[in-house]
């Protein structure tokens, strides 16, 4: 049996290993460790993916770029399972063997909208936002969750746990049911949407309601992960970023391998931040494209402790060694109505510093009512989003008006979550509840109308004006 593990191990590890990211240690173990941080410094661990060939060890190069791009274009409209995920059609970047079981549900595939209004809005001449909430549970978060229900299979786990302010939940449960293991979620009780609970309720999660903030929660899964029965699936394990860093690669293809010049994400947990750096480094070290695009991080005012960092970073001139801090100050109490992103303490903010400082990108905070316009924007262009994502929109208006975006640069924007995720900050924002002493610029409240046609002409007449 320990003979067979062993070699399983070995097998596995061919396709790459788990790096400590932190220089001064840097150790390396087998992509079968069931490990979340460096089991030596207890640094964060990322996943060096090794060429498939006849040595297993052939590190990929750049020459190998445009015929994996040939293969993955051709992937489109296929049949086969793996094709048919925006994450496994990417499966020569992933640490898995060809023959492992996957657990998908045909993630990834997002559009890429045009925005015209929010373009006007931020001062730019054209914007796009891919919109990651049209994934299977409604958010981002399940392009990582099928390779970490994956890894939890290969495994042997029994039961996947998450931290969550409400979209790895459901992620996380509706990916464990499809793979039959039980899902555990620890959220903040009474900080989390309804809309998001009531998706792990159904897929069957066991939900454990925590006195606590999320930043409790994570702390609470970091001890679990100890437990032989216990797969951790935050953006923590690195398998998950895997998974998320697909979307780097997807929203290159959809770009005609000519990426923009700015990528503006939300910031919270900080592993789609890092995912998205990691997926655009491995693009840029396979040739598929010529430089970084400027990776912005946006974070809300009230839980920003990676933008207050950055405020006092000495960030040196391009082309300087990046000096990573060694410490982040938690924010002890965040605050927002954006709860997706209500964290305190990011686990990957290291990752994500370094992508933003290699890609000479910015990290910004933005206010509450920034946040609440900025969606109801988003919603004129008839895309809508959770509160979370519309930091995209309220950001790149403050960086272009700042002059770290020019009216003229090409800019996506990363929407993680969809409209429906959160009904009732939409209907308190249109209601003009949301903010006490405070009115949206975009309220659009429903107004009772007399059943006649001539009272409903009249109400259109007065609102066309
Ligand atoms: N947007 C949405 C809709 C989210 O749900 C999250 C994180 C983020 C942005 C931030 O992404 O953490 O990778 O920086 N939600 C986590 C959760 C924390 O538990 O659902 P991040």
């Amino acid at each position: 049996m320990a003979e067979k593990t062993a070699r399983a191990a070995e097998k596995t590890s061919a396709r790459g290993v788990q790096r400590c990211i932190l220089p001064n240690c840097g150790a390396t173990f087998g992509l079968s460790e069931r490990i979340y941080v460096c089991a030596r410094c207890g640094g964060p661990l990322e996943i060096e993916v090794r060429g498939g060939g006849p040595s297993g060890t052939a590190v990929r190069a750049a020459q190998e770029g445009p015929a994996l791009r040939r293969k993955w274009e051709a992937r489109w409209g296929s049949r086969e399972t793996r094709d048919g995920s925006g994450v496994w059609r990417y499966r020569e970047l992933l640490p898995f063997e060809d023959s492992a079981a996957v657990v998908t549900m045909q993630e990834g595939n997002t559009p890429v909208y045009d925005a015209p209004r929010s373009a006007e809005y931020c001062g730019l001449l054209n914007l796009r936002l891919k919109h990651q909430g049209c994934n299977p549970t409604g958010s981002f978060k399940d392009t990582g969750m099928t390779t970490a229900i994956t890894q939890a299979l290969l495994l042997g786990a029994r039961t996947a746990v998450c931290a969550s302010t409400g979209n790895t939940a459901a992620s996380l449960a509706a990916y464990a049911a499809r793979a039959g293991l039980q899902a555990a979620v620890l959220v903040p009780r009474g900080q989390i949407s309804a809309a998001k609970l009531a998706q792990s309720m159904d897929y069957g999660a066991a939900i454990c309601e925590v006195d606590g903030n999320f930043d409790d929660c994570m702390r609470l899964i970091q001890e679990l992960g100890d437990d032989p029965s216990i797969y951790v699936a935050n953006s923590i394990n690195p398998f998950r970023i895997e998974g998320q860093k697909t979307a780097a690669f997807e929203l290159a293809e959809q770009c005609g391998w000519r990426l923009p010049d700015h990528v503006v994400v939300p910031g919270g947990n900080m592993g789609n931040s890092s995912a998205f750096a990691k997926g655009f480094d491995e693009l840029l070290a396979l040739g598929l494209i010529e430089g970084l695009p400027k990776l912005h991080i946006i974070q809300a005012e009230g839980a920003a402790p990676l933008a207050r960092l950055f405020a006092g970073l000495d960030k040196g001139a391009p082309g300087d060694k990046l000096h990573l801090p060694e410490k982040l100050q938690p924010v002890e109490r965040p605050e927002t109505f954006a709860t997706a992103i209500k964290i305190g303490a990011p686990v990957s903010w290291r990752k994500a510093l370094r992508g933003v400082l290699r890609s000479h990108g910015q990290i910004i905070s933005v206010s509450e009512l920034e946040i609440a316009d900025a969606k109801a924007m988003i919603g004129r262009d008839g895309i809508g989003c959770e509160p979370a994502s519309a930091t995209t929109v309220a950001g790149m208006r403050k960086l272009v008006a700042a002059g770290h975006i020019r009216r003229e640069e090409s800019v996506v924007g990363v929407l993680t979550g969809h409209v429906l995720k959160d009904p009732d900050y939409v209907s308190r924002y249109h209601g003009g509840t949301l903010f006490e002493g405070a009115t949206g610029a975009f309220r659009n409240a429903p107004e009772r109308v007399a059943a006649s046609k001539a009272a409903i002409l009249e109400s259109l007449e007065r609102r066309r004006q």
